[in-house]
């Protein structure tokens, strides 16, 4: 054999050896999974949109500041949701609200609407909350925040959740 033979076969011999390596002994990569969306997104369904509530309810809307045991300085909102269908049948009740629902949203939006006795601002007789209109505050939330925050109020007091998210529909119509 001439030695241009001996080295392209020898050549071949090491490229055919690389390649062996390549494809059996290096693991394969696989891609990671693309991030999931962050939940301040809009949120497509109901679990997102309350698990965007809750968020809200502790951080931006500083709800959890004033409504807890500890601060002592408004009602707890666990069962909010459920006492919500009383408030409005009260004789004292003003407000535009309908349902409870709505009673939630004036709530946040406007609440001095209606006071909950023995806790308006002092020396107010109850006629003025002295919780921030989440709106023009600055809590300055918008209308999913909103519409979140009383998903979560909802689930927290086990009631059936009646904000519509949107998308949704057509979400649960293809199921
Ligand atoms: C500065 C304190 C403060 C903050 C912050 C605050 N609230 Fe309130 N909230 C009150 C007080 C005091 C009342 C009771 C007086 C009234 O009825 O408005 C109240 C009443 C309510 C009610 C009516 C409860 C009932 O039993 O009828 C709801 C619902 C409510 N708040 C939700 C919220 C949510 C949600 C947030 C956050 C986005 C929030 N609040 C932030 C002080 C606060």
């Amino acid at each position: 054999m001439n030695n241009f033979i001996k080295v392209a076969l020898f050549s071949l011999f090491i490229i055919g050896v690389y390649t062996l390596y390549s494809v059996k002994i290096i693991p394969p990569i696989t891609p990671e999974e693309p991030p999931k969306e962050e939940a301040s997104g809009q949120p497509a369904t109901v679990e997102e949109l309350v698990a965007l509530g809750e968020q809200v309810y502790n951080g931006k809307g500083a709800c959890a500041l004033c409504h807890s045991p500890v601060a002592g300085r408004a009602p707890l909102l666990e069962n909010a949701a459920l006492i919500a269908e009383d408030r409005i049948k009260e004789r004292g009740y003003k407000g535009k609200a309908a349902n409870a629902e709505e009673y939630l949203f004036e709530s946040l939006v406007d609440p001095s609407a209606y006071v909950v006795p023995g806790f308006g601002a002092a020396g107010t007789k109850d006629t003025v909350s002295p919780m921030p209109a989440v709106v023009e505050s600055a809590i300055g939330l918008n209308r999913t925040e909103i519409d979140a925050v009383i998903a979560y109020l909802q689930q927290l007091a086990g009631v059936e959740v009646t904000i519509e998210v949107e998308g949704l529909k057509t979400e649960e119509a293809a199921r």
